[in-house]
């Protein structure tokens, strides 16, 4: 007997019905004649598992009495990386269907396994030998009996690709494919809109949303629905509102030909039923200055739901009114049912890096809890008119912590705690909404804090919302643009950007700030190593780092990399000049000239720089990293454990906490998983209690939500692994039961 459980959206709790009888006529049977290799599969067939991003699974082989025995069961490594490349990471979220695992790497190849053995069936390369690479955290399915296709993006192009066999669909665009720069505002030919989380497949659509610049004059983030058998572009919803269309009024009158941003990077949930699409959108730009666009911003920091078939709006709700600091709304709300004041009531949850919960009615986009809008502080950047409000949440409380003293202040050593405290004296900080300012404000739980990407489990079965929340701190300082004169270096310096982004940042970090793994900051080489020495170090290597002769060629790499690693002479670091450049790219897209180049520019020069002592340890005390399972039904917390451990930092029992991205799996078999920290370790907690049940140290570092499905009498859970020296592009490993 086979016992297939296909999952097309809009039949998914049909589907999840199905498998239950299906399992159940499976058990009968096996107890008569059913042939012991009956394939039977619980699949895995959207992002975050279903259409409400619920990251659930009934599943309860793997159980809280047996999980302790999880072992590895396969790895595949796609090996795909591009020469001399250094360990890369993939964010992606595997789909499992019927038996096969579909996945992209670090480098955005498409692969197909047989989720049983790890074994490759086929894999597709969108860039046709290109060096590739970009985030990407999933792939989307759609099928119509045989007509089985993968939708992705890599790059600035949707891809549709038989599941089968992995070839394109010639009649899908061109060749199968479809550029995402036609049908924005700027030139196609001059912009580049770049997805990083999959779209979400209604009925023959697939939803999208994008990844565009944070400057001055980026592209508005537009989301935008295409035709899964044609390519064609069905709908578009502008998040940056056209003349007459509703929120227009929120910013200055032109805004909508050169604002940008407001863009849906995080994913999206659908609910089949109302044929109601939900997303959520980030800041609008320029990110920390908002001069040019006076005014709440909407569709920016908003919780938006559209209809399905056709982009029309139907309710959005504004977290954060005209951002100032980065606070995207970073992940897909999660379509929850709460027993709310005694009635049953379909909702939506959205999490935040600020760290508050939003539970919003449905139908309406009402919050089910109070919100009060209270007066925050006010911007003294010259030209800005932050927004005098600010929504806060009355509950749950907030699962991030939302201010500091200085007694929060981490004590190292007497040395570094002085220095950690005089920046934190000398900066602007008067709570949550502290505007960004030249003077430096501190900004907390920063635009890295609250939680990210990875988002939230929810289970329906008790009402417990799982999200994993940073307490990251940064440092906002602002510096005006001098107006537009000569830009040095720009290409040489660019060149020496990309060649270190390639070899070098995964030991010196993003930053050139080294890491906690011995591995040295580059800030302020001038004066303590010359050029010579630092091409010979490049040349020859020493100590842990290996030699790069082949990337210092020309006497042009070479002056790449020095532009690259030393501050230039002149009054303009080499930050703001990439910024600058980046800049001008946007404004060359738009064909007008416009208004706003009249008004004053600010830069935030140390945006993502983290509060940290001189050693570059966290500036706060632990725990820096937590897992939560808060009820939905009453607002209350069921627990809060820290998740992630740096042993060096440790100073009592309790695990540090770590920071991560990454979101967590919640299971019918007691089980919450998550991995995402620095510590490279994956982990399952009781899903009723925060004990931690089962943790394993990886290879490298798992930057990604994992998933789980069934094949045969097997559950596994799999995940995707960053690399390590032999496997440069990681892998996906597989954990399972010992036979
Ligand atoms: C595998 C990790 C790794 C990679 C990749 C790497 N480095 Fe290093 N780098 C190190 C380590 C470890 C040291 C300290 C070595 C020592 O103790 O001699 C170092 C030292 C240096 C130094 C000397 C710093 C000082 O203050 O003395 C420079 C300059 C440098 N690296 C530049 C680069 C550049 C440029 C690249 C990319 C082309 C690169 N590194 C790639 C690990 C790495």
């Amino acid at each position: 007997m086979i016992c297939l459980t296909v999952y097309p959206t809009g039949l998914l709790r049909t589907a999840k019905i199905l498998a239950a009888v299906c399992t159940f006529i499976a058990g009968i049977l096996s107890i008569f004649s059913c042939h012991p290799t009956t394939p039977y599969y619980e699949n895995w067939p959207v992002y975050k598992a279903d259409v409400w991003s619920s990251s659930y699974a009934s599943l309860d082989l793997i159980h809280r009495e047996n999980v302790a025995k999880l072992e590895t069961a396969w790895i595949f490594y796609p090996d795909d990386a591009p020469e001399s490349a250094r360990p890369m990471n993939s964010e992606s979220n595997p789909l499992i269907i019927d038996g096969i695992l579909y996945t992209t790497s670090a480098r955005s190849l498409l692969y197909a396994v047989d989720a049983s053995t790890g074994t490759l069936l086929w894999s597709f390369d969108p860039f046709e030998g290109g060096r590739g690479g970009g985030i990407k955290r999933g792939v989307a399915y759609w099928a119509n009996d045989d007509d089985k296709r993968i939708l992705f993006t890599a790059g600035d192009h949707l891809f549709a690709v038989n599941a089968t066999n992995g070839q394109p669909i010639p009649n899908f665009g061109a060749d199968g494919k479809v550029s995402l720069n036609e049908g924005m505002r700027g030139d196609p030919d001059k912009i580049s809109v770049i997805p990083t989380s999959p779209g979400i497949v209604f009925e023959d659509l697939i939803i999208l949303g994008t990844e565009v610049s944070e400057l001055y004059d980026a592209e508005p983030g537009y989301v935008r629905a295409y035709h899964v058998l044609t390519g064609e572009r069905v709908w578009t919803f502008h998040t940056v509102p056209l003349p007459g269309e509703t929120g227009y009024e929120t910013w200055p009158a032109d805004a909508w030909k050169y604002s940008g941003g407001a863009n849906n990077w995080g994913g999206l949930s659908l609910d089949p039923e109302r044929s109601m699409v939900f997303f959520s959108t980030g800041s609008p730009t320029y990110d920390y200055y908002g001069a040019d666009r006076k005014g709440m911003n909407l569709f920016g920091n908003s919780v938006v739901a559209v209809d399905a078939r056709t982009g029309a709006y139907r309710w959005h709700f504004q977290t954060v009114h005209h951002d100032l600091w980065d606070y995207d709304l970073p992940a897909p709300p999660n379509l929850v049912t709460v027993v709310h004041d005694g009635k049953k009531i379909d909702a939506v949850a959205q999490t935040s890096k600020v760290g508050f919960l939003y539970i919003l009615d449905r139908d309406t986009g009402e919050s089910l809890f109070p919100i009060e809008e209270r007066p925050v502080p006010v911007s003294d950047v010259p030209g800005e008119e932050a927004w005098p409000t600010q929504p806060f949440p009355l509950k749950p409380a907030p699962y991030a912590r939302q201010h500091l003293e200085e007694s929060d202040i981490a004590f190292y050593s007497q040395g570094s705690h002085d220095s950690l405290v005089s920046v934190f004296r000398s900066l602007r900080y008067e709570g949550l909404f502290t505007p960004p300012s030249v003077q430096g404000t501190l900004q907390f739980p920063g635009s890295r804090g609250g939680s990210s990407w990875g988002g939230a489990a929810f289970d329906a079965s008790t009402g417990l919302l799982y999200v994993k929340s940073n307490d990251s701190p940064e440092i906002m300082r602002l510096k005006k643009m001098e107006p537009e004169s000569n830009i040095r270096n720009l290409s040489v310096y660019r060149q020496g950007e990309s060649m270190y982004q390639t070899y070098c940042v995964s030991c010196h970090g993003k930053d050139k700030n080294g890491d906690e793994f011995g591995n040295p900051s580059l800030v302020g080489l001038k004066g303590r190593i010359s050029p010579e020495d630092v091409l010979k170090k490049i040349k020859v290597g020493g100590g842990k780092m290996p030699g790069f002769s082949s990337v210092l060629q020309t006497k042009q790499q070479e002056e790449a990399i020095l532009a690259y690693l030393f501050e230039t002479e002149g009054s303009r670091s080499n930050r703001e000049t990439a910024l600058i450049e980046e800049i001008h790219i946007n404004q060359q897209a738009n064909k007008e000239v416009l208004l706003t180049d009249t008004l004053p520019k600010y830069l935030n020069l140390t945006a993502y720089g983290h509060f940290r002592d001189p050693k570059g340890r966290p500036g706060i005390k632990p725990p820096w990293g937590m897992l939560h399972a808060i009820n939905l039904h009453t607002g209350d917390y069921a627990w809060s454990v820290p998740v992630g451990n740096n042993p060096e930092l440790q100073t009592g029992p309790e695990d540090t906490g770590e920071a991560g991205s990454a979101g967590p799996l919640v299971t019918s078999g007691g089980l919450v998983f998550i991995a995402g920290t620095r510590d490279n370790h994956f982990r399952a907690f009781d899903k009723s209690t925060g004990e931690k049940l089962w943790e394993i140290a990886l290879p490298g570092f798992p930057n990604a939500n994992p998933s789980t499905y069934r094949v045969g009498k097997k559950q596994f859970i799999v995940l995707s692994v960053g690399g390590d020296e032999m496997h440069p592009a990681g892998s996906v490993m597989a954990f399972s039961l010992p036979d």
